[in-house]
């Protein structure tokens, strides 16, 4: 059991771990999503630039993917969290399905963005709920104001979103938990560091993380077996 006080703010950190026992691929496991697809056409601005068509393929099998995903017990886990502390608990998520939001999560921050929202990618338009896939014969997606409609994730070379609140809520925690992220994307794998000395930083996952020595913690094994029994004692 983690041992956490009635007092503590506990920041979670997902990755792509905690959704790989619901039957999404991670990105760098085995069979992982870039061992399959090449970053550089299908996640990246200068991938959009030159086959949007490439890219909506891509985007269109994971949404495909992640509309027949079930939350698993790890997610669910965490939205009984969220119950128990309330505003205590900031969840920050670099998943862009929304499992942690069907187990139940109310208040999941996505810094890499959501694979079922879109947005033009000319125009202030707010992004939108879109479930559409755009593979072929599809026509690509195209905005009223004549620019195209991409999937609003963060792409390599983009900026992440809400990088603000998730800084403020890194200097409010006194409890640091990432799970099923392999701490080698930016600026996610730093949050540890960021709150070294100041906060307990535990790390729950298949493996151990490249950003380990940031942890005083590890716990070594899958989310979905681990996490119900480490934080049940709130
Ligand atoms: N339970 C817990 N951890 C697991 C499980 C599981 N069942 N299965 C795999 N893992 C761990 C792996 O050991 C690995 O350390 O999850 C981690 C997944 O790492 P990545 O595939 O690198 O995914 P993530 O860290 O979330 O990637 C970060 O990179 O590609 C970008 O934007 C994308 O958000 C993503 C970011």
């Amino acid at each position: 059991m983690l041992a956490i006080s009635p007092v503590d703010r506990i920041f979670v950190l997902t990755g792509a771990g905690v959704s790989a026992e619901s039957g999404i691929p991670t990105f760098r496991g085995v069979n992982g999503l870039w061992r399959n697809y090449r970053i550089e056409e299908v996640a990246s601005p200068h991938a959009w630039r030159r086959d949007p068509r490439l890219v909506w393929e891509f985007y269109s099998m994971r949404r495909r993917v992640a509309a027949d995903a079930k939350p698993n017990p790890a997610h669910v886990a965490l939205a009984k969290l969220e119950q128990r502390l309330r505003d205590r608990l900031f969840l920050c998520t670099q998943n862009v399905d929304d499992l942690h939001e069907q187990a139940g999560s109310k208040r999941v921050v996505h810094v890499h963005g959501e694979l079922f929202r879109s947005r033009c990618d000319t125009c202030s338009r707010a992004p939108f709920h879109d479930t559409n896939t755009y593979d072929p014969p599809a026509e690509l997606p195209q905005c009223d104001c004549g620019g195209w409609i991409r999937p609003h994730i963060c792409w390599f070379g983009e900026m992440p979103f809400e990088l603000d609140r998730i800084f403020r809520a890194l200097d409010a925690c006194t409890v640091f938990i990432a799970v099923g992220t392999s701490g080698v994307v930016e600026p996610a794998a730093s949050f540890a560091a960021h709150v070294r000395g100041r906060a307990k930083a535990i790390y729950v996952g298949a493996e151990e993380p490249a950003n380990a020595s940031a942890f005083t913690e590890c716990h070594l094994g899958k989310a979905g077996e681990m996490l119900p029994d480490l934080l049940g004692s709130f």
